[in-house]
């Protein structure tokens, strides 16, 4: 009979965990605890057993009787509660989609620069972010007295360095390490003491170019900044150089592109702010002065280097107007890309 009590218990206990509906759980109570059940059965029974059966069998279905009446309880209340808050179980409803990531947009650009390059024959190397301040200024020409290198401008660690300014480090790198010829894109992370504001910030991404051959010249980082400008943005892009200064490149000049958005026609555009072009970075033909730091023989080799913005350009392809959002952590931000 107790094996009986134990296993009537366990029946009822199962069927109400599984029970899904309050129409169900009621038949469940009159099933198992209602008059015609067999545990009242049993109850009903008590007065006949022998005196050293009684209150063992009486304890028994007791116990079972309450046990399983708290369950009723509580699968009762749950199911009350779940259909007030309107999410009693629905089985049709689709499942959680697990979070699948992505690229960040700084990343993804960086990677499709490169794969550009790549096909034009470029290697992609990369180099450190702490370096010295050889291979940050005195490699590339910057002399000492340079305003670039002031305590102000970049961030310089304790005994041990600096946070490059610039991914033209890895071109001294790559040189010190590879014969001529060489035609490497470096992409990677900079840091500069500026006050943050919609278009500074203190880190920031470039893709550093070099090519050193035999005759290399400046119609050849045309040619390369125009088949870049083509294949990323669109296939009618224009380049254009102005003169400029940089101690590692002579001559050095700034290049723009002509705007996206507008097509070069200016008037009235807010990506160009009406002057049909866009500024990209800082290139060159590599100055002997840094051949020589390296050990290549600038009378037999020439070469041309470039530096890309990338925020630049992912803020111009997406229409981004404040450089602070590609560090937020606010997913809202990355999740549109
Ligand atoms: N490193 C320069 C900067 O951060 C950009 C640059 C200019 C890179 C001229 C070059 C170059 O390779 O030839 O402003």
């Amino acid at each position: 009979m107790l094996e009986e009590i134990e296993e009537l218990r366990r029946q009822a206990l199962a069927e109400i965990a599984a029970a899904v509906e309050l129409q169900a759980l009621e038949e469940l109570r009159v099933r198992h605890l209602g008059r015609r059940s067999r545990l009242r059965e049993v109850m009903s029974q008590l007065g006949s057993l022998g005196a050293d059966q009684r209150p063992a069998v009486g304890a028994a279905s007791g116990s079972a009787q309450k046990a399983i009446q708290e369950a009723l309880d509580q699968c009762k209340a749950a199911l009350q509660e779940a259909a007030e808050a309107g999410t009693a179980l629905d089985v049709t409803l689709p499942g959680h989609r697990p979070l699948s990531g992505h690229l960040h947009p700084l990343n993804s650009l960086a990677e499709e620069l490169s794969s550009i390059f790549q096909r034009l024959g470029f290697s992609v190397v990369d180099g450190p972010e702490i370096e010295d301040e050889y291979h940050n200024f005195d490699a590339l020409n910057t002399p000492a007295d340079h305003p670039a290198r002031d305590l102000q401008a970049t961030f310089y660690l304790e005994g041990c360095g600096l946070l490059r300014t610039q991914t033209s480090t890895v071109q001294i790198r790559i040189m010190e390490t590879t014969p001529p010829p060489v035609r490497v894109v470096a992409p990677g992370r900079c840091y500069r003491r500026d006050a943050v504001d919609a278009t500074h910030h203190f880190t920031f991404h470039q893709i550093e170019g070099l090519c050193v051959d035999r005759q290399v010249s400046l119609a050849d980082l045309k040619g390369t900044l125009v088949t870049m400008a083509r294949q990323l943005l669109d296939p009618q892009t224009r380049v254009r150089f102005r003169p400029h200064f940089f101690p590692f490149t002579e001559p050095s000049v700034e290049y723009d592109f002509s705007c996206s958005l507008c097509r070069g026609e200016g008037q009235g555009c807010r990506v160009c702010k009406g002057t049909g072009w866009i500024e990209i970075g800082g290139a060159g033909m590599v100055d002997p002065a840094v051949f020589e730091a390296v050990g290549y023989d600038p009378e037999q080799y020439s070469g041309f280097a470039f530096g890309i913005g990338i925020e630049r350009i992912a803020m111009i392809r997406h229409g981004i107007d404040d450089i602070r959002l590609f560090l937020e952590s606010d997913l809202r931000f990355t999740r549109q890309f």
